[in-house]
């Protein structure tokens, strides 16, 4: 049993990523969910957590709201690709039960004290709220087993404005806060994000799975369906980033990388956001992260389908 917390910014495939980790109760316990502004803004994240949880009934999860804006950036959303309410054409049922009445940051520390065991943090959004959890408590930080960070990339392009991942350009002074802090941190990038694009004939074989939970998630990502198989360099959004992460903690067979000295450019707008990962070794300086460049792409789906089958009728 793995004791996770998930700071995200629901957003599609945050949901997706949601459902992965609430499909496997025999291997994690959810400890809490923190939402941040992201894909769309933050009340609108948490709501989206809260509903997304429910449809998978676990209601009785905490959904603590988060920051609204980055450390000094101003506010960039994705909802050209999420769509306004985040969660593209869906439509879920309201929450039942209250947002946790906690700021997203102080439920992170809280978690993470009253755990008997090292939590997993796992990070889906710009990563504000982890960094003000670094700055205000390290201390309690420092008790973390590690970070799953999605964001970055070693040699793909960005996806904003193109050099950058969405989560690190959001907040890169929050990003420069975590890869600087010394924590243990996996780096899930985009180079291992566009192996696991939702082609047509994936979407369908999801479809297969006969439940809610896996039309849902094949709904949420048929906008962005490819033709085919996937396109490995198209800057179509149809990739499973956030799930990923999940992914990655339920079977670490699925992915490839290696340990790397990471860092987030925070000076120059031509590349804000960028992460720059040393990942020849040549900076002389020591690796702060372990940086996953590749996943399974099958073995992601076949991960996916078995899983969602798994959640509650
Ligand atoms: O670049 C992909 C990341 O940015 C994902 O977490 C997606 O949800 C967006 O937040
Ligand atoms: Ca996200």
């Amino acid at each position: 049993m793995i004791p996770i917390l998930i700071d995200c910014d629901p957003g599609i495939d945050d949901a997706v990523a949601l459902m992965l980790a609430a499909s496997a109760p025999d291997r994690f316990r959810l400890l809490g969910v923190s939402t941040v502004f992201g894909n769309v803004g933050a009340a609108q994240t948490a709501d989206n957590a809260r509903r997304v949880l429910a449809f998978c009934g676990q209601s009785t999860v905490p959904v603590a709201k988060g920051c609204e804006r980055p450390l000094l950036r101003p506010v960039r959303d994705a909802a050209f690709i999420h769509g306004t309410s985040g969660l593209g054409s869906a439509l879920l049922p309201e929450p039942d039960g209250a947002l946790d009445r906690r700021h997203g940051v102080d439920l992170i520390l809280d978690e993470i004290v009253r755990s008997a065991d090292p939590v997993t943090l796992v990070t889906l959004g710009p990563l504000t709220n982890v960094a003000l959890a670094i700055v205000k408590e390290p201390a309690v930080m420092a008790r973390l087993q590690r970070i799953v960070i999605m964001g970055g990339a070693v040699r793909e392009l960005g996806n904003m404005p193109s050099t950058a991942g969405f989560n690190l350009y959001a907040d890169p002074h929050a990003a420069e806060i975590v890869f600087r802090s010394g924590l243990p941190l996996v780096q899930m990038t985009i180079d291992a994000t566009h192996h696991v694009r939702a082609s047509r004939d994936h979407l369908a074989a999801l479809r297969t799975v006969g439940n809610r939970h896996a039309e849902l998630a094949a709904s949420l990502f048929d906008d962005f369906a490819t033709d085919g198989a996937p396109e490995p360099d198209s800057p179509v959004n149809g990739c499973m980033h956030d799930p990923c992460c999940i992914a990655y903690l339920l079977d670490p067979t699925i992915a490839r990388g290696r340990e790397a000295y990471v860092q987030v450019e925070t000076a120059s707008e031509v590349s804000m956001g960028r992460s720059v990962i040393d990942w020849w070794g040549r900076s002389g300086q020591p690796a702060n992260a372990f940086v996953i460049n590749a996943i399974d792409g099958d073995a992601f789906f076949a991960l996916l389908r078995r899983q969602l089958a798994k959640l509650p009728a």
